[in-house]
């Protein structure tokens, strides 16, 4: 049994009583938007117990200044701003500045924040020589987590925790952009287009995706506002999976590269932000097999082959995902504005709109996520499905690097160490091979 009381000095505490009668009390962190949570650090030296808790439903593992996110009410924030608001108002570029730096840029800190972005968006020569090794069919995930965690190789200082980080960061930023784009170029067999230094962040990543070498190409203005405000969307959302991967290999103290590496791996699964991915392909096995939508909702509600509504449903959304709803209005203006007619768009809408009024998907309380709409504006843009999980690795690099940061920075960091309770055999004497 835990209850809340007030402790000495007014601060609030936990009593925990545990079977025998013995007690504990345990201290309740509260946070600036009023979250409580019982800090348990000293629960195991006091009592000898531990908590279990599978897939971390009730487990703060950090405090942190970055996002607040309410799923309840639907709220996203990043440092204190509304992400309506950053959507809005801001770029990618400041967006990122703002979460690894805590405050939005003066004109000043913009202007070098951007230069630097700018000068470091070159990868090394050698480099190419990796695209040329993969296949064809290579996933650009697994060229993508790859290229990162060799740029350690090319950075060895990077393995010095007291290395110039800020260089580091800027390094990452604008690199990835840089291989997620000769990725695909490779992919498809075209020349490599290197990045233009006049241009803006996304506009740059929109001409290294869709320039030849052989043609003027023009970035269109609204591609390259679509761009930045999917970005900003996917920069951060606290301790997602692959941030908590990314936090938890830093707590190793591996460094910045490798880091941010195995946080695009675990970005990489259908579940987290392979799901985008995953959604467009849905669509398009229920427009091959004649469209009829409604009956792959009943295989989902039905569990038929453990199917699921992909791009519905959160971890912690109890309520309208706030990015889906800013992606659905994007989605329109976007198609209009280019004048595409996509029916995976009407497939989508449809399916919306039955499972938001079934029964299986309120009780569940399952409502579109960021990915449900993402993708189709991603093909309006010309970028192709498996580039998806690579987009949003792109956008959620800021979200990665911050808390990398705040992790590393911090006094009350440990290593990222778990406990568990063992439900293998006890104690047992070896069996030589021949009484087996
Ligand atoms: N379609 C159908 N049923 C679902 C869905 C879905 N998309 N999501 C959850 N459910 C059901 C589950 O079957 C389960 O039902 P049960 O109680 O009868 O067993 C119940 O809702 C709870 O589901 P869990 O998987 O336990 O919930 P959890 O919080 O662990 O999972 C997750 C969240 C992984 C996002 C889940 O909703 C899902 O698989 N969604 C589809 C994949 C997806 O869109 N992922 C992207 C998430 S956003 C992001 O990472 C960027």
């Amino acid at each position: 049994m835990v209850s809340a009381m007030a402790g000495p000095e007014l601060k609030q505490s936990a009593k925990l009583v545990l079977p025998g009668g013995k007690e504990a009390t345990l201290p309740v962190v509260v946070g600036t938007e009023d979250e409580h949570a019982i800090d348990i650090k000293s629960l195991r030296t006091e009592t000898g117990y531990i908590t279990l808790d599978s897939g971390y439903m009730n487990t703060g593992s950090t405090t942190s200044a970055i996002t607040y996110l309410d799923g309840e009410q639907g709220i996203l924030r990043y440092r204190g701003y509304s992400i309506e608001d950053l959507a809005e108002h801001s770029d990618f570029v400041e967006t990122s500045y703002l979460l690894i730096n805590g405050k939005l840029p003066t004109k000043d800190e913009r202007v070098k924040f951007s230069t630097m972005l700018t000068r470091h968006s070159l990868i090394h020569e050698d480099m190419h020589q990796f695209f040329a090794g993969y296949p064809p069919t290579s996933h650009p995930m697994a060229v993508l987590s790859a290229m990162v965690t060799s740029m350690s190789a090319y950075y060895p200082d990077s393995l010095d925790r007291n290395s110039a980080i800020d260089l580091h960061i800027t390094r990452l930023l604008s690199k990835v952009r840089t291989i997620a784009a000769f990725a695909y170029k490779k992919s498809i067999g075209q020349p490599l287009m290197y990045p233009k230094n006049s241009l803006k962040y996304c506009a740059n990543f929109l001409h290294m995706m869709f320039a030849v070498p052989s043609e003027d190409y023009e970035v269109s203005p609204i591609l390259e506002k679509a761009l930045n405000q999917l970005l900003i969307l996917h920069a951060d959302h606290e301790q997602n999976c692959s941030t908590s991967t990314v936090r938890m290999v830093g707590s190793s103290g591996a460094n910045l590269y490798a880091s941010i590496a195995s946080g695009i791996l675990a970005l990489w699964g259908p579940l987290h932000g392979g799901a985008n991915q995953a959604v467009i392909e849905m669509l398009e096995e229920i427009k091959l097999a004649g469209g009829d939508y409604k009956k792959f909702i009943d295989d989902v509600k039905n569990k038929r082959d453990n199917r699921r509504l992909m791009g519905f449903g959160h971890r912690v959304y109890k309520n309208f995902d706030p990015r889906a709803k800013i992606l659905k209005k994007m989605c329109d203006e976007v198609l209009a504005h280019l004048g595409v007619k996509d029916p995976l768009l009407d497939l989508a809408k449809g399916m919306e709109e039955i499972a938001l009024r079934d029964d299986y998907f309120i009780s569940k309380k399952l409502y579109p996520n960021v990915d449900f709409y993402s993708g189709i504006i991603y093909r309006a843009l010309g970028i192709p499905t498996n580039m998806f999980t690579v987009m949003f690795a792109l956008g959620r690099l800021p979200g990665w690097i911050a808390h990398w940061k705040e992790m590393v920075e911090s006094p009350d960091t440990k290593i990222g160490r778990p406990r568990q309770i063992y439900t293998g055999e006890q104690l047992r004497k070896f069996t030589p091979i021949e009484q087996r």
